[in-house]
């Protein structure tokens, strides 16, 4: 009897240990850009640049996290927190990119992840979250040289060392379409009603040479798995947390789901893919050309080095396609103009993507264990005059988002945790601070933090290990 009172809610859960996390990055909360021997990053450069960031935004003082990090740290276990996934800013590191670490910017890092674990929250470190020293950008081009690939292998490697003793996961790299395609060219997104150009830093179009630094990308990826399973102990984890292209079938016959599949790894053709295969797809090469990377002998094995685990970010259907008699045997769909949307430009809604993405993880590649890295939303919040902030388009987001990923996880896909993006409201790029993607509300000018509704959301889904 016992047995068939709670058999119906179980069937609901996420499975045991299931990580309820949520996420940030360096330069969105950090601020603090000038202490301690800190570095500048192409972000410092490119947000001081007029006109490339909404309302002349920043991230110099952000959320004041490199001050306020014991006191996030403890409002993050109050909303029921297990994991959290922060980024370390490299050019804390090594200031000039490569070279003498500093020794300061590390001491940040081991205060934050010893107060996450005396929160009894697990600590995921991200190893580049786009911060990367101006240094290098001036000395080599950032990604335009494998050079770049081969001091972040470095920074990875020595970060591990002094980290690996308490993080136990590792991503390498966040969202390689991001930093590359919309850094090195920008990029037009498909919103239905018209197309949206987003651009990010170091904001150089660079043409044909965009292969080039998308090899060095993940090339950089293969070398710093290898460096940082050279220097951790046994059981610690790797691997990337890309955002991937995902293609959702519109209608659910075998025929439109292989489609889909056919779809999402063409579509990653320049990442996921040729990191977790070890080579490019015919498609990919035959489209590039003569203006194909250029592979060295060893890069194709470095870039395809095991991965532990794979981080996907997943906010938005990339397409909805449907099966093609012709080669490659898909067609994207075009989204109709009516289609809904959350508050960012390019974010359209699509919450099944939450299942088929994990799902073709496993599927395409077979990967054992996976972590949603980022979901989230920007919503327009404003404080309530009784002083609460009520963002139900958030929790109906995120519930939404849940229970497809729930179907995922009970139909056997491996997925081992969920991260909220974001913990509070930060530095969105080029949207600067008027975009909030919070769990909690930040006032910028006091830097008062204020849990939303959507934190109450996540507290009790967490508690329930399910979507509730
Ligand atoms: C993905 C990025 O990793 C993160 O930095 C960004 O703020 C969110 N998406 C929302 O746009």
């Amino acid at each position: 009897m016992a047995q068939s009172q709670s058999s119906p809610r179980s069937s609901h859960q996420m499975p045991d240990a299931f990580h309820w996390g949520v996420a940030t990055s360096s330069y969105q909360i950090e601020g603090a850009v000038n202490e301690d021997g800190r570095g500048a990053s192409i972000w410092d450069t490119y947000a001081h640049t007029i006109g490339k960031i909404k309302n002349g935004d920043t991230g110099d003082v952000a959320d004041d996290h490199y001050h306020r990090y014991a006191d996030d740290v403890k409002l993050m276990q109050s909303i029921g927190v297990t994991a959290y996934r922060f980024s370390v800013a490299w050019p804390r590191i090594f200031p000039n990119g490569t070279g003498t670490p500093n020794p300061q910017g590390l001491a940040f890092y081991d205060r934050l992840v010893d107060a996450q674990l005396s929160a009894g929250i697990e600590p995921f470190a991200t190893l580049y979250h786009w911060d990367l020293p101006q240094a290098l950008q001036d000395r080599y081009g950032g990604w335009q040289s494998r050079d770049t690939a081969k001091a972040f292998a470095e920074y990875a490697g020595y970060v591990a060392s002094k980290l690996g003793d308490r993080v136990k996961h590792f991503f390498t790299m966040n969202e390689f379409y991001s930093f590359v395609d919309m850094g090195y060219q920008g990029i037009e997104i498909d919103v239905g009603a018209q197309k949206v150009r987003v651009e990010l830093a170091p904001g150089l179009h660079v043409g044909p040479a965009i292969y080039q630094v998308r090899h060095n990308a993940v090339l950089a990826q293969g070398l710093a798995i290898q460096a940082i399973r050279a220097v951790v102990k046994a059981g610690t984890k790797c691997g990337p947390a890309d955002n991937i292209n995902s293609a959702v079938p519109v209608v659910n016959t075998p025929e439109n789901i292989a489609a889909a599949q056919r779809a999402t790894r063409e579509l990653n053709a320049a990442y996921l893919t040729v990191m977790l295969e070890g080579a490019y797809t015919d498609a990919y090469l035959e489209a590039a050309g003569q203006d194909g990377p250029k592979v060295l002998d060893g890069d194709l094995k470095v870039i395809g080095t095991p991965v532990d685990f794979v981080g996907i970010n997943v906010y938005r259907p990339s397409v909805y396609v449907i099966p093609s008699a012709d080669a490659p045997g898909f067609k994207a769909i075009p989204f109709n103009a009516s289609h809904p949307h959350m508050l960012s430009s390019w974010h359209l809604l699509g919450p099944e993507v939450m299942y088929w993405a994990p799902r073709q993880v496993r599927s395409l590649w077979g990967a054992k264990e996976i972590y949603i890295t980022e979901s989230g939303c920007g919503a327009s919040d404003v404080i309530s005059p009784d002083g609460r902030v009520y963002d139900s388009d958030r929790i109906m987001y995120t519930r939404n988002n849940l229970v497809w990923l729930q179907r995922a996880t009970a139909e056997g896909v491996p997925v081992a945790g969920y991260f909220q993006w974001s913990f509070m409201d930060n530095f969105e790029w080029g949207d600067g601070y008027g975009n909030r993607f919070g769990l909690v509300y930040v006032d910028f000018s006091s830097q008062k933090r204020i849990p939303k509704l959507s934190a109450s959301y996540f507290k009790a889904a967490a508690a329930a290990n399910a979507p509730v």
